[in-house]
């Protein structure tokens, strides 16, 4: 829901009609303002979640979705032999290295040096030749190159439309994005974050919604598919309170005696030194087909 306090803010947002597709980048801007996003926006940011990020490869709820997309992928043709692919964001690269086997090329970018250090570790053991990495930020990124399908996961980037336009300019065919849904909620956090920062966690992140109508308002017509999982992590303490503590310096950074508390609260709940963590998401995987209405009645 839009805040109806910011009357001003949004009288402009009010008088533009929601067919339009600059009602859908007037609301992405002011549903996704705020420092949060600045922040997710840096390399050095995600470089300190590299090391514990796969740890969600051992979640049956995640690796569920992370295999059926790219099952979807590979049936609607956006994964195939001749196929290149851009992986924006890519992280440590959990879906290149999957859709790799099945196209021609992927190339992987992202601005975290970590993250991708992760990914050639990955690359190099399980021996995938055709990965290209690219360390960059998007927003300054240039290329003449165009992919076949260019596919953005979990990225911040989802948070502004002007990327949306140029995901779409880059690709010959097909769009493929991931998104938060609607639900992320982590009880252990969310009190946490209430005890430590104050307030309950910031549920501003960037929602489905907004992506789908724009696309639709752009004349395409998105395909949905919503994954409901209990993301599980079990870690030691160390290894959870890093995780719990990157979280919440995305809002501030922490003070000494507020670090310790996050692990006196995780040595109360441990057993035999582990703890895990739940996360109650809804996520949403879209595939736009820029070629779907190319056909004759
Ligand atoms: C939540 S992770 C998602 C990683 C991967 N796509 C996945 O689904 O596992 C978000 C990623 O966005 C990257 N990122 C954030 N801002 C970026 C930017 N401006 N340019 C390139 N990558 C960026 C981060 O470095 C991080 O790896």
């Amino acid at each position: 829901m839009l805040d109806t306090t910011k009357k001003e803010k949004n009288k402009s947002l009010y008088a533009i009609p929601p067919h339009s597709p600059d009602f859908w980048r007037a609301y992405a801007r002011e549903k996704n303002a705020g420092p949060l996003k600045k922040r997710c926006m840096r390399g050095e940011c995600w470089d300190a979640a590299a090391a514990t990020y796969d740890d969600l490869d051992n979640c049956k709820d995640y690796m569920h979705q992370v295999n059926s997309i790219i099952d979807g992928l590979r049936a609607f043709g956006a994964l195939a032999p001749g196929n290149t692919v851009l992986d924006v964001a890519c992280g440590t690269g959990t879906y290149a290295v999957r859709m790799a086997p099945y196209c021609k090329k992927v190339t992987c970018l992202d601005i975290s040096k970590g993250m991708l250090a992760k990914l050639k570790e990955k690359r190099d053991r399980i021996g995938v030749g055709n990965l290209e990495i690219i360390q960059a930020d998007w927003n300054v990124y240039d290329t003449t190159e165009r992919f076949d399908l260019v596919f953005v996961s979990l990225a911040p980037l989802l948070k502004d439309m002007k990327n949306l336009d140029r995901f779409l300019d880059i690709s010959q065919r097909f769009l493929g994005l991931v998104c938060w849904a609607g639900i992320k909620e982590n009880l252990l956090f969310n009190s946490l974050c209430e005890e430590i920062i104050g307030r309950k966690p910031d549920k501003r992140h960037m929602d489905i919604q907004a992506l789908v109508n724009y696309l639709y308002t752009m004349g395409l017509a998105p395909n949905l598919r919503f994954f409901h999982g209990c993301w599980r992590r079990e870690r030691d303490i160390e290894r959870q309170a890093k995780t719990l503590i990157w979280q919440l310096e995305l809002y501030r950074p922490l003070s000494r005696d507020e670090k310790a508390l996050v692990y006196k609260r995780l040595e109360r709940i441990a057993e035999n030194g582990k703890v895990g963590v739940n996360t109650k998401v809804r996520t949403g995987f879209i595939l736009v087909d820029k070629h779907a209405d190319n056909f004759t009645c």
